[in-house]
C-alpha cells in the first residue's frame, strides 16, 4: 500500500470520512480500524522491531485521536501481535506492543512470536501455527 510518514501536523480530526489531511492508502485502514472489534498486527521482525510499514500505518492512526472524542483508544477494541523472524529477539517488539496496548486502551489478546525463521517455508510444522490458529480461533 501507498502510506506515507505522518508529519506530525496536528491537523487531524477523527470524525472527517478521511481523518488526515494526507490522502493515500490509509483512506482504506481509517474506516476498517473504526469499524473493527479486533486489530491483529503481524509483522517480521525488522531490527529487533516491528516493519517500517506497519510502524508507519500505527503512527498514521493517530489522526483517529484528534478532534473532539478520541475514535482510537479504547472503544471496546482488542488486538493480537504476530510475527517471524530468523532469530529470537523479540523483546523490543513487545515492549512496543504492550506499550501501545496500554495507551490505546485495547485489549491484549496475547502473541505468537515465531523466531528461526529465515527462508519462505521455514515456519512449515512448527508450533507457532497451531498457537496462532488457537488464538484466532478463541476471538468471539
Ligand atoms: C531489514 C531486515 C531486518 C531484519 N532484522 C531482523 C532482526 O533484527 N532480527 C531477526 O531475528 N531477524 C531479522 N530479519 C529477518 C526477518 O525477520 C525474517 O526473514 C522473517 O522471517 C521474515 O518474515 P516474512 O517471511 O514474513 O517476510 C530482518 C530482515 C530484514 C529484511
Amino acid at each position: 500500500m501507498d502510506i506515507h510518514g505522518c508529519k506530525g501536523c496536528f491537523g487531524g480530526h477523527g470524525k472527517k470520512e478521511c481523518p488526515c489531511v494526507q490522502k493515500d492508502d490509509m483512506a482504506q485502514i481509517y474506516p476498517a480500524v473504526r469499524d473493527c472489534d479486533v486489530i491483529v498486527l503481524a509483522s517480521p521482525l525488522y531490527y529487533w522491531t516491528m516493519s517500517g510499514q506497519l510502524r508507519t500505518a500505527l503512527d498514521r492512526l493517530f489522526a483517529l485521536e484528534e478532534g473532539d472524542g478520541n475514535l482510537l483508544r479504547g472503544n471496546g477494541k482488542s488486538s493480537a501481535l504476530l510475527m517471524a523472524a530468523e532469530g529470537h529477539g523479540f523483546e523490543d517488539a513487545v515492549l512496543y506492543y504492550d506499550h501501545l496496548m496500554e495507551h490505546l486502551r485495547w485489549e491484549n489478546l496475547g502473541h505468537v512470536l515465531a523466531g528461526g525463521n529465515m527462508d519462505v517455508g521455514d515456519i512449515k510444522g512448527k508450533s507457532e501455527i497451531q498457537q496462532a490458529f488457537d488464538l484466532g480461533k478463541s476471538i468471539q
